[in-house]
């Protein structure tokens, strides 16, 4: 398949936006970018454009997509009840990184929701995902544009490295803002529960709701999970991943002890950038560890480029999981399949 590559730009002239348009109405593919990751889209309410998604990223079809909008009213249009809370958090967080769960409407085809009665509903900041969403006059499914299980993608190369030749259109926006996939919250229940922690942190939602709500996010995944997306692998470089908790000298102290025993292999520290120079092997930085936003920024870029030096033993340090660290730790905990060392 010939992919069409535009920068955000391109989406201003006329008939490029023609294209793009007949292209979602079609049940085709485009990727565009949001302030938290790139997004690989199609017409939510086509369940054959939603199939055409879970098969260009090789997703289990029991992972629902979450539906993009660019305008608070559409909500009303997809779901059967939006609470006052609902409604509370939607003045404070949107347009922005916070998706909420709903009861669906028949509108919304089970493919989209993955065979749930209920539907994640987004609305993003970004200007060229809301004019991509606009341009369609559809809402748009769109999880997150990387291949099952692999890193999202919070750049345009990630996008291609994934996607060239196997989607429509790609839209370049640049390296991702946040680079952390949305907050997932489920507001169907009697209290708000947090699914995916995210940019929107639990303590920012109860300051608006002024209680406490539920998180399950941290839990791992055994058995019955309240988002079918917990239970799956994900964000795992092809290395193996072990994350270590401690002082980040003992940390130094094991990496050297294991330079020598695995001789001859590819080792490689992810942390936090103060820390690279205690290490005798090959760091990427993950940013300051007084910036989370910065680490969140770099996150699914390093796991990446994990893979593209072919490293065979990754180590991580663990960072604090105060704010947003709560998030970066999910994402971390994920890529490592929940293999930790305390030192
Ligand atoms: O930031 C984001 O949310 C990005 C950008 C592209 O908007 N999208 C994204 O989509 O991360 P995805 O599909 O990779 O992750 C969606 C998550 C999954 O964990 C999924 O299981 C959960 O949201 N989810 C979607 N619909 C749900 C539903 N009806 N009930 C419970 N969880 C749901
Ligand atoms: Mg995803």
């Amino acid at each position: 398949k010939n992919t069409i590559c535009w920068s955000n730009n391109d989406l201003n002239i006329k008939e490029n936006q023609s294209i793009l348009k007949e292209t979602i109405l079609q049940g085709n593919l485009v990727i565009f970018p949001t302030e938290t990751v790139y997004g690989i889209g199609a017409n939510g309410l086509n369940p054959e454009a939603s199939k055409r998604i879970y098969q260009a990223k090789g997703r289990p079809s029991d992972n629902p997509l979450i539906l993009h909008i660019a305008d608070r009213n559409d909500l009303y249009k997809y779901v059967r009840y939006v609470s006052e809370d609902a409604e509370k958090l939607m003045d404070a967080f949107w347009p922005g990184p916070l998706t909420m769960v709903f009861e669906k409407n028949e509108l919304v085809p089970k493919e989209t929701s993955g065979g749930l009665e209920t539907v994640a509903i987004r609305f993003p900041k970004d200007k060229t995902a809301q004019q991509v969403i606009k341009l369609a006059g559809v809402p748009i499914a769109a999880p997150s544009a990387n291949i099952s299980g692999k890193p999202s993608s919070t750049k345009f190369e990630h996008v291609l490295e994934d996607f060239n030749g196997r989607v429509d259109i790609i839209i370049d926006g640049g390296p991702s803002e946040i680079g952390l996939e949305s907050t997932v919250i489920d507001m169907t229940g009697d209290i708000p529960t947090i699914l995916r922690p995210g940019y929107v942190t639990k303590k920012m939602v109860e300051k608006v709701l002024k209680y406490t709500v539920q998180d399950v996010s941290g839990t791992k995944p055994t058995g019955q999970v309240k988002s079918p997306g917990m239970k799956y692998t994900h964000y795992k470089p092809k290395g193996e991943v072990l994350l270590i908790r401690g002082s980040i000298e003992k940390m130094a102290a094991y990496v050297c002890e294991q330079k020598i025993k695995l001789e001859g292999h590819k080792i490689a520290v992810i942390c936090e950038s103060e820390y690279q120079e205690l290490f005798n092997v090959n760091v990427v930085p993950l940013g300051s560890k007084d910036n989370q936003l910065q680490m969140a920024h770099n996150l699914f870029s390093s796991l990446r480029d994990m893979d593209k030096e072919s490293v065979e033993y990754i180590y991580i340090h663990y960072l604090n999981k105060d704010e947003l660290g709560y998030a970066l730790m999910n994402r971390l905990e994920k890529a490592a399949g929940y293999q930790i060392l305390d030192l």
